[in-house]
């Protein structure tokens, strides 16, 4: 098959307002002309995949190969690619089974069980100190502070520097999106800096004063490299803090606007498992993750050339008919649901258990806590960003038991 260009490129530029606030409509029409398509505009060249079964065959087939975001050749943005080039999530075997086996067992379902007290505690907390006002932002009130109060804890970031943390990796996340600028990159750098002294400092001082967290096992660990560390550090940092943001908040309004669903889960709670894998199924925080061609390879009719940029559009492959009935119907009963929203492979999401934790609890206690709960802003805004699916503020009222 030969590149498959569209009739008319600036209708569909993964920029544009439309496909920000709802890329749904965009996704379907991709997918309906092909699953795998090469989508050729001014500002992206590469093959957008949006059929489920494409998107789980590439994620597992070693040939397609995740690729280090900045080129090593470039003098600019010296402290950026220092920090991201290291990171498991851009290397390959060997290399990627050392680093993540490092982090296996902290990640892993049993010792993630154990953090479900200290989630249920920060989870109260944050609740208690909105209850008798009335209104919130979901996002800054509850959604934020929650997964970088645990990430912060399991890692072992001092409290009084939490708040300066939260800020970099904010920042950070635009950095690794497909709408990237010059600007963003500058930007990025700039808090690359100072990530890295904060890290280098901090891993000294738990070499000589070892604590019980995760930097002090790092700073004891002589298989890894300085640069291995730190680049592990800030990718759990900002992982452990942006999705699961968005999870939460997603999981939220799409309850809202199914009010239907938020009733059947208020009456059942034991329904919060398969509601939060239908909310990351239905509104994937992670919308693209991308791979290169590491050789000529042709998958059914299409050949990926040796270095093409692939773009995996998980939010599409997460509502293609093929493999879900009804896909833009939200069920919180929908089983099974073999979403990709943490990706498939080797690359797959090593805190997956800690996010579904954090959202069933979160989720679960702020709609038994609160009654009448109604969105305040009528149309939700959305960061723009094609990579990640992440809203800027959620307002509501509601009332408090
Ligand atoms: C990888 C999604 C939460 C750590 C991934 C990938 C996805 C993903 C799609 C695969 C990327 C690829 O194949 O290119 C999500 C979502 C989350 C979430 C939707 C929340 C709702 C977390 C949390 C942590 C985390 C809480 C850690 C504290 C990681 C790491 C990787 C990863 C380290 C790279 C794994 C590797 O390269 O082997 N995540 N993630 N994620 N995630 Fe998550």
């Amino acid at each position: 098959m030969t590149h498959n260009t569209l009739r008319n490129q600036n209708d569909f530029s993964i920029l544009s307002k439309e496909w920000i606030q709802n890329p749904y409509p965009f996704y379907d029409q991709l997918r309906e002309q092909q699953p795998i398509y090469w989508l050729s505009s001014i500002t992206h060249k590469g093959w957008f995949i949006t059929g489920y079964e494409e998107a789980i065959n590439i994620l597992k087939d070693q040939r397609f190969r995740v690729r280090k975001p900045l080129p090593r050749n470039t003098h600019k943005f010296k402290d950026l690619k220092y920090i991201q080039n290291e990171m498991m999530l851009y290397k390959n075997p060997p290399d990627h089974t050392r680093l993540r086996s490092m982090f296996q067992e902290t990640f892993a379902q049993q010792a993630i069980l154990q953090l479900k007290p200290l989630i249920e505690k920060t989870v109260d907390d944050l609740l208690n100190s909105v209850k008798s006002i009335g209104t919130m932002d979901v996002i800054q009130d509850f959604a934020f502070p929650l997964p970088s109060m645990i990430i912060a804890e399991i890692l072992g970031i001092p409290k009084e520097d939490r708040h300066k943390v939260r800020s970099w990796t904010n920042q950070l996340l635009g950095v690794i999106d497909l709408t990237r600028t010059n600007h963003t990159l500058y930007k990025g750098n700039e808090i690359a800096q100072q990530v890295k002294e904060y890290f280098r400092d901090l891993l000294l001082k738990r070499k000589q004063m070892p604590k019980e967290d995760v930097i002090s096992q790092l700073a004891q660990n002589t298989s890894l490299t300085e640069d291995e560390i730190m680049s592990s550090l800030i990718l759990l940092l900002i992982a452990g803090h942006e999705t699961t943001v968005n999870l939460i908040a997603n999981s939220i309004l799409t309850l809202l606007t199914h009010q239907e669903q938020m009733h059947l889960l208020k009456q059942n709670p034991s329904f919060i498992h398969s509601a939060i894998e239908e909310c990351l199924r239905f509104e994937s925080p992670t919308q693209i993750t991308a791979r290169y061609a590491a050789e000529n390879i042709m998958v059914g009719n299409a050949l990926f050339k040796r270095g093409e940029q692939i773009y995996i559009v998980l939010g599409a492959a997460n509502r293609d008919p093929k493999k879900f009935s009804e896909p833009n119907q939200f069920d919180i009963t929908r089983s099974p649901n073999p979403h990709l929203a943490f990706g498939a492979g080797t690359h797959y999401c090593l805190g997956s258990q800690l996010a579904r934790l954090e959202a069933q609890i979160a989720v679960n206690s702020f709609i038994q806590r609160f009654d009448q709960i109604t969105q305040l802003d009528p149309s939700p805004r959305w960061r723009k960003l094609a990579g990640f699916r992440a809203l800027k503020s959620l307002p509501v009222s509601f009332t408090a038991k």
